[in-house]
């Protein structure tokens, strides 16, 4: 069965058209001013009249049914993934997180049975834990072998997943060689650890506490500690879910001098400020995640970033817990899990905010949400395009229909939004993957196991 979108305007990261797209066994077949001729019986048509069309979105940073703090976040691979379909992502890519000690290989089988759930496609990134030999011998197999080519090493959460020095340095230099990127969760954990004990001791327990345990100067210090360190092994080095003025600023002075260095930053980031942790009952506790929201004033350099190029993409990070795990912290900030649901409103967030709020134009949005996601990780120009051969991914995007975000509406399976309450104009109202329509008119129609996996090359 195909699928034709009749009378859309196609969007990319470099222009528009009126055009229409026909997809067929899961790519794009054609694109052009009328395909009514190839519509053959069955095949499902969607008019996007006075509607955008994009190429799907693609998050590059989740965490399905991750095992963190004591619980696991409250989304797996297939609500993780419909909630997304539902917001106009149709593939995510999510970070295998090995156990100390253990194998990556071993580690990325668990993922791949957890993810073979998933309803729409996805990737993964590998997450440096531990650099032990054996570790350190297999990073060049998950690039070769396994279509890995992203990790991530944790700078913060000392005593759990968080590294020092020199395993950063042994990252760098073994992941550099090959052909991979080093993406770094950059706080500087040893300051956190001094200011959790501290504040718990002199009884600052509450949620309120969790942003003045980590403030935006351990990000900075953290961000110019490791881009020195790349600097120095001449490493590319990237930083995700960059959050405050004093990471973008480290982060922009080391572009400027010509290092190379990318980031991403999180709607999170862009839209709220600190005064969530101010919500009372425990509410604040929905929004514990690290880095933490900042103070107001902070996500005007992150939009300046994102207007200027710096910032490349936008992620959600994904990591959901319900209340009730969140109450594990009711006594302690500190054994609060950290993260919050967002996946399936990137879209609309960042049109709402991003294009309607001035700070881009439509292009830069596709660039943000999509095809710098899919260049940055090696699948360009399988997704991340409306062309021919290309994975017929694709949303259909209304610009002038307002919706109201909601925990009672989304599809995540947490029980709190980040966004509770948030009203956007332009909404994704059908979105196609691998050629399929998903969501129709709002009614999604996903399918348990119709993902699939997405291997991705080494840098060249
Ligand atoms: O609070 C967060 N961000 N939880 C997920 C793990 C991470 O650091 O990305
Ligand atoms: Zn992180
Ligand atoms: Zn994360």
């Amino acid at each position: 069965m195909a699928t034709l979108i009749k009378n859309g305007t196609l969007v990319t990261a470099l222009d528009e058209v009126r055009a229409d797209v026909y997809c067929a066994d899961g790519i794009i077949t054609a694109i052009g001013p009328d395909l009514d001729g190839r519509r053959q019986a069955g095949d499902e048509v969607i008019d996007a009249s006075g509607q955008l069309v994009f190429p799907g979105g693609i998050d590059p940073h989740t965490h399905f049914e991750l095992p963190f703090m004591g619980t696991v976040s409250a989304d797996d691979f297939e609500s993780g993934t419909a909630s997304a379909m539902a917001g106009g992502t149709t593939t995510c890519i999510d970070f295998v997180i090995p156990a100390i000690g253990g194998s990556l290989v071993d580690a990325l089988g668990g993922w791949h049975e957890k993810a073979a759930k998933s309803v729409g496609d996805y990737a993964f990134h590998m997450a440096l834990t531990d650099p032990s030999e054996r570790v350190l011998a297999e990073i060049p197999t998950i690039v070769r072998d396994h279509g890995i080519s992203s990790f991530k090493a944790f700078m913060a959460y000392k005593g759990a997943i968080g590294v020092d020095d020199e395993a950063l340095i042994a990252f760098m230099q073994t992941v550099t060689a090959a052909g991979g990127l080093l993406w770094l969760h950059a706080e500087n954990g040893d300051a956190i650890v001094e200011r959790q004990k501290r504040f718990i001791a002199e009884g600052k327990t509450g949620p309120e506490w969790h942003e003045p345990s980590r403030p935006a100067i351990l990000e900075g210090e953290a961000v110019s500690r490791a881009l020195t360190l790349a600097r120095l092994y001449e490493a590319p080095i990237g930083i995700v879910h960059m959050s405050s003025r004093d990471a973008y600023q480290a982060y922009a002075e080391a572009r400027v001098r010509g290092q190379e260095a990318y980031a991403e930053t999180c709607p999170q980031y862009l839209v709220l400020d600190d005064s969530v942790y101010r919500k009372p009952d425990f509410e604040a506790a929905t929004f514990v995640m690290s880095p933490p929201i900042r103070p107001a004033g902070h996500s005007e350099w992150l939009w300046n970033g994102l207007e200027n190029g710096l910032i490349h993409t936008v992620g959600t990070d994904h990591c959901p817990f319900r209340m009730e795990q969140k109450r594990m912290g009711v006594n302690a900030f500190t054994q609060i899990p950290n993260g919050g649901p967002g996946v399936e409103h990137r879209l609309e967030l960042l049109w709402h905010h991003g294009v309607g709020g001035g700070h881009f134009d439509a292009q830069r949005f596709v660039a943000l949400t999509s095809t710098n996601v899919a260049k940055m990780y090696g699948m360009y120009p399988r997704k991340g395009a409306i062309r021919v051969g290309s994975d017929a991914d694709l949303v259909v995007f209304d610009p002038t229909k307002s919706r109201t975000i909601s925990a009672g509406s989304h599809h995540s399976r947490c029980d709190r939004s980040l966004y509770e309450g948030f009203e956007v104009t332009g909404a994704v109202t059908s979105v196609v993957a691998n050629g399929r329509v998903q969501l129709r008119e709002g009614d999604l129609r996903v399918e348990r196991g119709a993902g699939r996996y997405v291997p991705r090359a080494a840098r060249g």
